[in-house]
């Protein structure tokens, strides 16, 4: 059952692609891009991510900037792209050297995916107990094996033991694959979750289930695999407002009661302030503004926070995001300075010109704009972002307080 052709010798990596310490996931430079009729489009210009390990971090920016992209590289998922990076390091594997027939070792096992729209992750040909079941055996084989490979690649240990401990291994992958076991196993997942008639609901078909029930269903599914890192992409965009907080509150529990790094990337900066623990702020294909939510809500840097936050919606209002003025530039030919110069009304010359570096503004706080330079103009926060940050200090921030029991 152990496929040889599936070893894994090459997830070795070089001192230089090492982890940084307490991390889970290190992405240093990396590059995307996407050659068509007209050019390359660079969607990833060179971005640097880091993951600790039980942490949740968030990926803001408009739709385009480039976050889907980025995390679809940590899950193999651009196929036809140029990608290069300096590291993308997954908890000790080097993701730029798996190869097309590893990928089934650590999607699932290693990094989870929810994606926007859950009947992607779902057959809707399949009733939902029969999707649960494969999922387990799977997850099981692929225990079985990655073991079976630990085991076998131990020089510490006699080739007796080793037998011994395969042997082991295998009972108790047998044991676990007993119907009942499984079916157990699929109960304790669903009642995780929050399903209230499990036996019920598992004979069903995705498309009998509402959109948010739906979505409950493909995050059972990723944690079956107990991956390290889970990456949820856009996963409540089409939930309406209620169903998204409780789809949210249950994305923190897999970090709070199972320890899972989780990135999560959304559209919406408000919407990413009670879940996540540090924010990255993307926008053509760059990070311009990295820090941790007291960072970016009490005292952003970069004009494009600014607008992302005065994008906000009025509190007790239904409406969508306020959209920014302008429109992203053209990612065949990027501009050559700040890429939010052009719908910038704070941009001074050297903004078109160029690129800003990334300015260090504390410990954990970054911003790539020129307004940071020594020699720039004191340039206030304007007062519509103070105003929207009067009211995330309210309802954000303090709620966020109370969670960590503050
Ligand atoms: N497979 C692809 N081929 C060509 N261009 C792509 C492909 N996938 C994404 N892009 C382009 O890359 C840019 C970033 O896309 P994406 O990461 O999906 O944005 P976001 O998730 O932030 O909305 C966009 O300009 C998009 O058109
Ligand atoms: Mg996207």
């Amino acid at each position: 059952m152990f496929d040889k052709s599936l070893k894994l010798s090459n997830y070795e990596i070089d001192k230089k692609y090492e982890l940084q310490k307490g991390n889970i996931l290190d992405v240093r430079n990396l590059k995307v891009s996407f050659k068509n009729k007209l050019g390359y489009v660079q969607a990833v210009r060179g971005i640097d991510i880091c993951l600790r390990k039980g942490e949740i971090i968030g990926l803001v920016g408009e739709s385009g900037s480039g976050k889907s992209v980025s995390v679809k590289s940590i899950l193999g998922f651009n196929e036809g792209s140029t990608t290069t990076a300096d590291c993308l390091n997954l908890n000790g594997i080097n993701i730029l050297t798996i190869e097309k027939n590893q990928w089934q070792f650590i999607r699932g096992t290693k990094v989870g995916y929810i994606p926007q729209d859950p009947l992607m992750a779902l057959d809707p040909t399949k009733k939902i107990k029969n999707q649960i079941i494969d999922a387990i055996k799977i997850t099981q084989k692929r225990k079985l094996n990655n073991k079976i490979f630990d085991i076998q690649r131990n020089t510490s240990i006699k080739d007796e033991e080793k037998f011994q401990q395969i042997n082991e291994a295998k009972a108790e992958y047998k044991k676990n694959m007993i119907k009942d076991n499984v079916h157990m196993r699929m109960m304790e997942i669903l009642s995780f979750i929050g399903i209230n008639n499990p036996e019920e609901a598992i004979e069903a078909y995705p498309h009998e289930f509402s959109g948010g029930m739906r979505q409950r269903i493909v995050i059972a599914m990723t944690i079956i695999g107990e991956p390290d890192v889970i990456i949820a992409d856009e996963p409540t965009t089409a939930l309406d407002v209620t169903i998204q907080a409780k789809v949210i509150d249950l994305i923190k529990k897999l970090r709070d009661t199972m320890g899972i790094s989780i990135i999560f990337i959304s559209h919406n900066i408000a919407l990413v302030a009670n879940l996540c623990d540090y924010l990255y702020i993307m926008y053509a294909g760059k990070i311009v503004e990295k820090g941790t939510i007291e960072d970016i809500f009490l005292r952003p840097k970069h004009p494009y926070t600014w607008a992302l936050i005065t994008s906000i919606p009025d509190e007790n209002s239904d409406d969508e995001l306020v959209s920014i003025p302008g429109t992203p530039p053209n990612m065949i030919s990027p501009p050559k300075g700040d890429a939010f110069a052009a719908r910038n009304k704070y941009a001074r010359k050297i903004d078109f010109e160029k690129q800003p570096p990334l300015f260090q503004v504390s410990q954990t706080h970054f911003a790539a704009t020129w307004l940071l330079h020594p020699d720039a103009p004191k340039q206030e926060i304007p007062s519509e972002v103070k105003n929207k940050i009067k009211i995330a200090k309210k309802s954000i921030l303090l709620k966020k307080e109370k969670q960590n029991g503050k």
